[in-house]
């Protein structure tokens, strides 16, 4: 990384990086899934893309930012390495209980996911206010709702 930014602000990014770069790999993989499945979509495969995109990927990078940038000083390595696995291990619940069909594992994953939402909500405690802390706590409650929307959905049935 660039040394001459402040250290302060190298700090924060250090935080960041890896809700960035699980990110990024994210999005990668959306790409290369969509531009193979592109003859034969099927529903899964398409929503799993969605799901990529959307989720672990935007959400992700997102909340991984805020969280490093928003308060007075972004919470501790070890509340992010938690907050981490929460969320990757919530998405991969998430996302091999849907391809799989297995609702307890879709379950198990959302709830290590609300699980992480939670953490972030706490980890910006204090963080004062603005419009970019009510652009963070927006992405917490629609990915919270979502979750709960799918998990619905899959507990139903009434998508397959
Ligand atoms: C970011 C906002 C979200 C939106 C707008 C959204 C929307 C949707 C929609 C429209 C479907 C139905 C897809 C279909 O017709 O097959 C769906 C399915 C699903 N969503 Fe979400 N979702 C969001 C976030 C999430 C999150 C955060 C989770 C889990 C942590 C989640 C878990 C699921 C699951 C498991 C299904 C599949 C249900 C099934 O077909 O068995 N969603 N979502």
């Amino acid at each position: 990384m660039n040394t001459s930014l402040p250290y302060e602000l190298r700090e924060r990014l250090r935080a960041a990086r890896p809700f960035l770069l699980t990110a990024l790999l994210a999005l990668l993989f959306a790409g290369f899934v969509a531009a193979v499945i592109a003859h034969a979509p099927t529903r899964p495969l398409v929503w799993m893309v969605a799901y990529l995109v959307l989720v672990a990927g935007v959400a992700q990078g997102v909340l991984g930012l805020g969280q490093a940038l928003l308060p007075g000083q972004p919470p501790a390595s070890r509340w992010r390495a938690g907050e981490w696995l929460l969320f990757n291990g919530g998405n991969v619940g998430v996302i091999a209980g849907t391809l799989l069909v297995a609702p307890a594992l879709v379950a198990a994953g959302t709830a290590l996911f609300v699980a992480a939402l939670a953490a972030f909500l706490l980890g910006v405690r204090g963080a004062g206010g603005g419009w970019l802390l009510q652009l963070f706590r927006a992405v917490l409650a629609i990915t919270g709702l979502g979750a709960c929307v799918g998990l619905v959905l899959t507990l139903s049935g009434i998508t397959r």
